[in-house]
């Protein structure tokens, strides 16, 4: 039988002291070599991917602003909005039920949504309804589901998750209960409420889940490091309901929407923050309009304003 010793292995020339083996010094002569050719192979596969799929992307997003899917009846229907009291939630109460539905105005601040909940009355004549649910809290959101039957309202058969904190900052920056919550607001709640609600929506077979993000839920702003994660786990949460749906073949009739505006002008602070990096905010009529149609199209994403959702998913 051969047997092998250590000396009986086959040796390369031994290096110089200080002189690198003669294969690694090969390997690295030819990845240096290589480099500039990658680099075009890289801009080439990346033109590549942008012209097969983002021109096409484009292109339909561009066809259908000019030939808008049709929008949905929600004459009649219950419309659950949070944060409905103020800012984006108002605007789409308004919007929704302009176009017949009934709404249920969610918000910590019940005076607040008692206001719109008068408004909607005196200038759309629909019903409308205030509680007042911390909605970041799931006992508060499955006492508002008994509150709903027991007043009734009726089935809900568009949930609107729109309460959210807007947090502007560094993360070091940041107090811990700050941060606990915003994180409990801007997260918990989509899944309390979800999870509250859908069942009826898949029992009834027909049900609407918007999920109110933000852009900085697609492109991380380095000054809102907490408030952007939050929201991206709303874009992923509605990504995953969507998909869940579809698999469990509920998708047909329980629909999702999550919705990513830019900077609207909801809030004195929002205002004054966004004047230093010298943005100018939407107006929350305009936000409220474009995300209202999105929604009334059943589109699974709304970026506002649209094209800037588009280009924003192209670079990513
Ligand atoms: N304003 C913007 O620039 C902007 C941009 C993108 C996304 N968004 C998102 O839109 C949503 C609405 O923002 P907005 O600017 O209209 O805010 P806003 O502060 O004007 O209104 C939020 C409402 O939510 C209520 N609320 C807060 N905490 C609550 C809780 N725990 N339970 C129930 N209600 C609660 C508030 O009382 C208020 O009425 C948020 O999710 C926000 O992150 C806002």
């Amino acid at each position: 039988m051969n047997s092998w010793t250590v000396n009986d292995k086959p040796t390369l020339a031994s290096p110089s002291p200080g002189e690198e083996p003669a294969p690694t010094r090969l390997h690295l002569k030819l990845v240096i070599a290589l480099e500039p050719l990658l680099a075009v192979l890289l801009i080439v596969v990346d033109l590549v991917k942008v012209v097969m799929l983002g021109l096409p992307r484009l292109a339909s997003e561009i066809y259908s602003i000019f030939v808008p899917r049709a929008k949905k009846n929600v004459r009649g229907q219950l419309a659950v909005i949070t944060g409905g009291g103020n800012g984006l939630g108002r605007a789409l109460a308004h919007q929704l039920a302009a176009r017949g539905a009934r709404l249920v105005l969610v918000d910590i601040d019940l005076a607040a949504a008692e206001r719109v909940c008068e408004e909607l009355k005196q200038e759309h004549g629909v019903s409308a309804w205030a509680y007042r649910v911390d909605v970041s809290r799931y006992e508060d959101c499955r006492q508002l589901a008994e509150h709903i039957e027991r007043d009734g309202c009726g089935p809900v058969d568009i949930l609107v998750n729109n309460a959210g904190l807007i947090l502007f900052g560094f993360i070091n920056e940041c107090s811990v209960e700050r941060a606990a919550t915003v994180v409990d607001v801007n997260v918990k709640s989509h899944i309390w409420m979800t999870k509250v609600f859908l069942d009826g929506m898949i029992e009834r077979k027909r049900g609407h889940i918007v999920g109110v993000s933000s852009m900085s839920g697609m492109y991380a702003f380095p000054w809102g490091g907490i408030y952007s994660a939050t929201k991206f786990a709303v874009c992923g949460l509605m990504a995953s309901l969507s998909e869940q749906l579809r698999i469990q073949g509920h998708s047909k009739y329980v629909k999702t929407t999550c919705v990513n505006p830019y900077y609207v002008a909801t809030r004195k602070d929002v205002v004054e923050f966004l004047q230093k990096p010298r943005f100018s905010p939407l107006t929350v009529e305009q936000a409220g309009r474009e995300i209202a149609a999105g929604i009334l199209r059943e589109d699974v994403v709304v970026t506002v304003p649209r094209l800037f959702g588009v280009f924003t998913r192209l670079m990513l």
